[in-house]
Parts: C-alpha cells; sequence; structure tokens
C-alpha cells in the first residue's frame, strides 16, 4: 500500500475523517498553505483551487474533493489540463437545500422575520385586521429556474404542499418534470408569470448575473425572489435596488455575490430575508456529504 496523504482543509464531521481514516491514509489539516505533497484534497466551496494552488500541491495531486455540489470555487479546466480528477458531492444535500429554499418563501411571504423583529421591539399592541399583512401560496405559480434534483425537490414540495401550480426554465425540457405537471416556459415567460421565482442553476459563465435590473423589471410586482443556488448568478445591487423601489415584492436570499461581504443597502431592506449561506447546513446533509467527499478520495486513491 502506498503512503498517501489525504489534506482536509477544515473541520468535517467525523464520519467522513473515519472512512478515510480505515484506509490508512496520512490525514492532514489546515489551510491550503500547509497541502504540499497531498496526493488528496479534501475542501470546501470557501477554498479556491485555481492552477497556482494546484501547482503548489504538486504532480502528486491525484483527486480535489470538494465537499459542496458546486465547483465554482476550482479551476476544473486546469485540473482537467493535468488529468487530476474533481468531485462533488451532489445528492446528499438536495432535501436540506429544498427545504430551506420553501422556509425563505414561506419567510418573505408571511413576513415571518418581520413579524419576529416586530415583537421583539416590543411593537407589538395587540392584533390589528391589516398587521403584517403577507400573501398565500395555494394556486400562486411557482417558477423553477434549473430543474435538477434540486430544483425538481423545490416544486415537488410547493406543488404537492401548497398547490401552487409549477413552471420551469432549464436548458432542455426535462421528460420527468413533464410528468410531474411542471410546464416549460421561455426563461422571459418564467419572469413574467410567476408569483414566485427560485433558482437552482450552477455558477457558470453563462449564468454570471443572470438574474439583473432587466429581469427583475419583468417579474410582477407582488412576486417573490428567492436564491440558494450562487450569490454571482445575480447582480446583487440591482436585487437591493428592486427591493427597495417595490419592483418585486420581497426576496429570500441564502447566498450572495461576494461571500461574505453582503450589499450593505439589501442589509436595510424589511422585505428580504437573508441567511448566512447555510441551505445546506443541517446535520444529515453535513455527515453525508463528508462521507461522500471521503468516499471520492477513496474511489480514485483506492487502498
Ligand atoms: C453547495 O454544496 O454547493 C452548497 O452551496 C453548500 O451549501
Amino acid at each position: 500500500m502506498k503512503n498517501y496523504t489525504v489534506f482536509i482543509t477544515s473541520n468535517i464531521p467525523q464520519e467522513g475523517i473515519n472512512l478515510l481514516q480505515r484506509q490508512g491514509y496520512i490525514l492532514k489539516f489546515g489551510s491550503l498553505k500547509k497541502a504540499k505533497g497531498a496526493h488528496a484534497l479534501l475542501c470546501l466551496l470557501t477554498d479556491t483551487i485555481d492552477a497556482k494552488v494546484m501547482d503548489f500541491v504538486g504532480p502528486q495531486l491525484k483527486i480535489i474533493s470538494n465537499m459542496a455540489a458546486g465547483l465554482d470555487n476550482i479551476e476544473v479546466h486546469e485540473a482537467v489540463k493535468r488529468g487530476i480528477t474533481f468531485a462533488n458531492t451532489p445528492g446528499v444535500l438536495t432535501e436540506a437545500v429544498a427545504e430551506h429554499t420553501v422556509a425563505l418563501l414561506l419567510a418573505v411571504s408571511r413576513r415571518v422575520v418581520e413579524g419576529d423583529r416586530f415583537v421583539r421591539a416590543k411593537k407589538y399592541k395587540g392584533w390589528q385586521v391589516d398587521l403584517l399583512l403577507g400573501q398565500e401560496l395555494q394556486g400562486k405559480v411557482l417558477g423553477i429556474v434549473g430543474y435538477g434534483r434540486i430544483g425538481s425537490r423545490v416544486a415537488a414540495i410547493l406543488e404537492k404542499g401548497f398547490g401552487m401550480r409549477v413552471v420551469y426554465h432549464d436548458e432542455h425540457r426535462n421528460e420527468i418534470a413533464e410528468k410531474n405537471n411542471a410546464k416549460y416556459v421561455s426563461f422571459r415567460d418564467l419572469l413574467r408569470i410567476s408569483d414566485a421565482v427560485s433558482l437552482h442553476v450552477p455558477l457558470l459563465a453563462g449564468t454570471l448575473h443572470l438574474v439583473g435590473e432587466k429581469e427583475l423589471r419583468m417579474m410582477k410586482k407582488t412576486a417573490y425572489f428567492i436564491n440558494t443556488s450562487r450569490g454571482a448568478v445575480v447582480d446583487e445591487k440591482a436585487l437591493a435596488k428592486a427591493l427597495e423601489e417595490n419592483t418585486i415584492a420581497g426576496a429570500g436570499i441564502d447566498v450572495f455575490e461576494h461571500e461574505p461581504k453582503i450589499e450593505p443597502s439589501l442589509l436595510k431592506l424589511q422585505n428580504a430575508v437573508l441567511t448566512p449561506h447555510i441551505a445546506s447546513a443541517s446535520h444529515e446533509a453535513r455527515v453525508a456529504m463528508a462521507e461522500l467527499a471521503a468516499k471520492n478520495i477513496i474511489r480514485v486513491l483506492g487502498a
């Protein structure tokens, strides 16, 4: 057996570490600056793995295993050029992200966070007919952008559980979507007719700022916008402006364009519910992500 070194850039759930330990690999932990000589990297979406990092780690590097569904922190073409395998952890976080997406939609449409702030500020003086009115989801149109694992799960929860009517847009029509009563529409039509738009696309050159001022203007004034995909898919300044000017009714946002920085004007808005990139942050998902990231390494290094 070769003495393979696996470099892990963060504290990951023990279940993942156990799998690697069982293989007899040498495990090292710390910042990427210490990863020289590693055969495998187990990294997070906050680690930028570019050509410089790959060169620094060295030619023995066989696999970059990202403990995330997204791969936008890795220069994948550089990995391909060097014959380094790269892997991610899709599938195991679908439920967590889908549930959080629904939580954001409910929070913004029923003004849950505003209500909480109101109560804590001791502003509640008794029941009122018009206090913090929101909108119901039943019978409304849900527009899913990207009908993949997460998008389709969000659609199923909101269609079956809340009686929403689902339309979707993707690169291609999806047979499963059609069977699930989701109707394919153009991106422009989706923006025009949806009461809630939810993004579920990866961050690629073609999806950078997919939603900007023009797209937000196409949406209904009463519509909600939800993003649990990647921040840079949206022009964050344009989103803040649209919310400020009530071009749309509200937004639920888990991901930001320049994390951890957030557009300051967004922070001041009552009609935005903001969470710190925690859509996949369930105990179940984190353990499964760590295990899958470890298994991806084992698949490449072997014993
Ligand atoms: C991912 O895995 O890409 C998610 O954004 C993590 O929450």
